[in-house]
């Protein structure tokens, strides 16, 4: 799809990070968008940036982890635009710490977000982008630890790859069935974002008692990690001009550009084709 300008955009975890760099990118582009997050607060303020520069914006609070939020938020989308042209299904929280050690209700909050929140993109959107049967595309947030694996970070590895898995499924279905629909799947390295703080927006039912967790020392290191690296990731805006080349250019994978993270990705690949033991070789910094 080269022209942006007058079309419709969707992107679910618009209130802050990637999400919100996407709306303003879109936004630069002349689109329309409709946003969606659980931080009502956060869409405001997005919202009335972009209304200010004359965007024409829609705000649905969504909890991307229900279906029927989802459901919704597609029908106020075409109620309100009639067609939408770009799906942006790229909201994800982050929770870490040893495998066996990790509560249940971080498994069911991580996969409920990344992985089910794009189940749900996927099922509430792809029909009706089908059905109105002009150039459309859909954008997957996974992340460099869909194509990957670390330890002490098996629920979010595990939803990523999902999400990689179910973007190639899609690819072969929408060329198969020979639709105009197209598809990449976004798989950013470190971005300086808060997303070493989405326990800020974890919904009711994912929450657990701490008290009655089991200890998990990794759980802290993994945090620390994490925010050390996120600070020092690069802006959001990467993000966003990679994914409007990519749907201009309808290429698929949406990959970084760092050495250390190809590096670590081809050398899971060899492991796999050559039926190694999995190495342990994560990005050195600065590679
Ligand atoms: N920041 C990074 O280094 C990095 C790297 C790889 C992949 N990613 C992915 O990028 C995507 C965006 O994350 P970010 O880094 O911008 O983080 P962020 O925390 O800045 O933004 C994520 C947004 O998602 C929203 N959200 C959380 N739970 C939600 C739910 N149930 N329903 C709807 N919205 C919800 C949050 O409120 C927030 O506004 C995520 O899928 C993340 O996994 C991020």
């Amino acid at each position: 799809m080269q022209e942006l300008r007058e079309k419709t955009a969707v992107v679910t975890g618009a209130a802050s990070g990637i999400g919100r760099a996407l709306a303003e990118r879109f936004a630069e582009e002349g689109m329309k968008l409709v946003l969606a997050d659980v931080d009502r607060g956060g869409l405001e303020e997005v919202a009335k940036s972009l209304e200010a520069r004359g965007t024409e914006t829609l705000l649905v609070p969504t909890d991307v982890s229900r279906p029927e939020e989802v459901d919704a938020l597609a029908d106020k989308a075409f109620a309100a635009f009639e067609q939408v042209h770009v799906v942006c299904n790229n909201a994800g929280v982050f929770s870490g710490g040893n495998s066996w050690e990790t509560p249940i209700e971080d498994y069911q909050w991580v996969l409920g977000v990344n992985t089910f929140g794009v189940i749900h993109g996927i099922r509430s959107f792809v029909p009706r982008l089908i059905a109105q049967d002009c150039e459309a595309h859909v954008v997957n947030t996974a992340s460099m630890a869909g194509v990957t694996t670390m330890p002490f970070v098996a629920a979010y590895n595990m939803s990523k790859h999902a999400v990689v898995a179910l973007s190639e499924v899609l690819y072969h279905e929408l060329t198969l069935s020979q639709t105009k629909v197209g598809v990449s799947v976004l798989c950013p390295e470190a971005i300086a974002t808060r997303i070493d703080d989405a326990e800020r927006n974890r919904p009711d039912q994912y929450h657990n008692d701490p008290a009655s967790a089991a200890p998990n020392p990794a759980k802290e290191v993994v945090a620390n990690a994490l925010s050390e690296t996120v600070r020092g990731g690069l802006d959001p805006s990467v993000m966003a001009d990679r994914v409007v080349k990519a749907i201009r250019d309808r290429r698929f994978y949406i990959l970084s550009q760092e050495d250390g993270w190809r590096r670590c990705c081809n050398t899971r690949l060899d492991d796999v084709r050559e039926g190694r033991n999995p190495t342990f070789a994560p990005p050195a910094e600065g590679e």
